[in-house]
């Protein structure tokens, strides 16, 4: 008599906690539709199922990804015919990349959303298992060129929150031809030897923002592309790496410039650069102009303040050519800290394209510990400086 009564109890209030601590939109758990933890199992189509799912639902949508690890190949999560712009995506599990670096080959990337609109990551790892891969370089064997970790391309609305990425093969995280997109609490690792592991790479994109994050990796912490606007970076802690850096721009004659960049209250340790702005010296069309560097701290940074408008690698494909990329309104405001090297501060402009309008305010970077002074050196660039400015400005 009672049994059933007390069935009908428990019942009840399990559905009360489920309902309570569950998500109120539709949910799709990737252990459901078939995914095995453990990190031996390819999980590929239950992670592609969820998707599917969750794009055919209407009203926000939820796909879950439970403790454990889950082995993926390489999967393209498509919007284009997605009818919902608002999946969440919750992971509190590790992501884990084919350990043999052949699987994933010369691929590209490895996990790609594309067409997208309307998507949060929120939590989880993902381990690009790079390591082979990198030994396979270094030894100077030839190797597949890898994949990049997590990739947006032609996307919009994204939100990546609290993710971690550690290990990529190649980038760990890019963000290509994409429009409002909200990078926070971000980690990434991977060694400071590791080759081409760029931590955050964004291009041709609009509104992104970056806050709160830390890059430590073999490659540029940040790199920024042609036909990047508006993009937001604060409060990040690069080191080891090799800094944040405007470009490599100007490799092709037509190309889109780079406008509104704020790169604010960040700290760079033993990177071989800090705040870089790099050109190509071929000709080229594009630009830098509306950037603005505030409060960094450097600890012991090769090139704390770098314009090199002279990039030529082996001297291949631009030999006695100069740069076409026109850098102008780039201000520096309040830098301080320690430089690995002497020449704390280096504007090396273009001959044919000068910059102009650098402002240098309140800038104190001393060298060898902060045993000797630094010093700045000027090519080609025009601007003013105030405040308290050491090394003495060349401007
Ligand atoms: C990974 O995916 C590719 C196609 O994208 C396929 O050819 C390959 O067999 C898959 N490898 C594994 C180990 O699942
Ligand atoms: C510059 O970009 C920021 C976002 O990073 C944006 O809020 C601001 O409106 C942009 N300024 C202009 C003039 O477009």
């Amino acid at each position: 008599m009672l049994k059933p009564i007390i069935a009908f109890l428990i019942v009840s209030i399990l559905s009360l906690v489920f309902f309570h601590s569950s998500y109120a939109g539709s949910s799709y758990n990737v252990v459901s539709l078939g995914a095995k933890a453990g990190g031996e199992t390819d999980t590929t189509q239950a992670f592609l199922k969820a998707w599917a799912r969750a794009c055919a639902s209407v009203g926000s949508a939820m796909i879950y990804v439970p403790p454990g690890k889950y082995l993926l190949n390489r999967s393209v999560f498509d919007g284009k015919d997605c009818r919902n712009n608002d999946i969440k995506i919750r992971i509190d599990g590790t992501l884990m990349a084919p350990s043999d670096y052949r699987v994933l080959g010369s691929s590209d990337y490895w996990l790609r959303f594309q067409d997208v609109n309307g998507v949060s990551i929120y939590g989880g790892t993902l381990d690009g298992q790079g390591s082979s891969l990198w030994d396979c370089k270094t030894s100077g064997k030839s190797c597949p060129t890898g994949a990049k970790s997590l990739t947006f391309e032609s996307s919009k609305n994204i939100v990546i929150n609290g993710l971690s990425s550690i290990n990529s093969q190649l980038f760990h995280i890019v963000i290509d031809n994409c429009r409002n997109v909200n990078m926070r609490g971000v980690k990434i690792a991977a060694s400071g030897d590791s080759p081409n592991t760029d931590g955050i790479h964004v291009e041709s994109s609009m509104g992104v923002t970056i806050l709160s994050s830390s890059i430590k990796t073999g490659d540029d912490s940040i790199s920024i592309g042609p036909a990047t606007t508006n993009l937001w970076i604060q409060n990040v802690e690069c080191g080891p790496g090799h800094g944040i850096s405007i470009g490599s721009l100007g490799k092709s004659f037509n190309e889109v410039g780079v406008q509104n960049v704020t790169v604010k209250t960040v700290t760079l340790s033993g990177t071989d650069n800090g705040l870089r702005i790099k050109t190509w010296a071929r000709p080229s069309n594009a630009f830098v102009k509306g950037v603005l560097f505030e409060d960094a701290i450097m600890n012991n940074v090769k090139n704390p303040i770098i314009i090199d408008q002279n990039y030529c690698p082996r001297q291949k494909n631009c030999p006695n050519q100069v740069s076409g990329v026109k850098i102008s309104q780039v201000a520096y405001k309040n830098i301080r800290g320690t430089s690995a090297t002497q020449i704390a501060v280096k504007f090396d402009c273009s001959p044919k394209n000068p910059c102009t309008a650098i402002t240098v305010e309140d800038v104190k970077l001393t060298y060898n510990n902060a045993n000797q002074a630094a010093k700045s050196s000027c090519t080609n660039v025009g601007g003013k400086v105030s405040g308290l400015v050491q090394p003495t400005s060349c401007l």
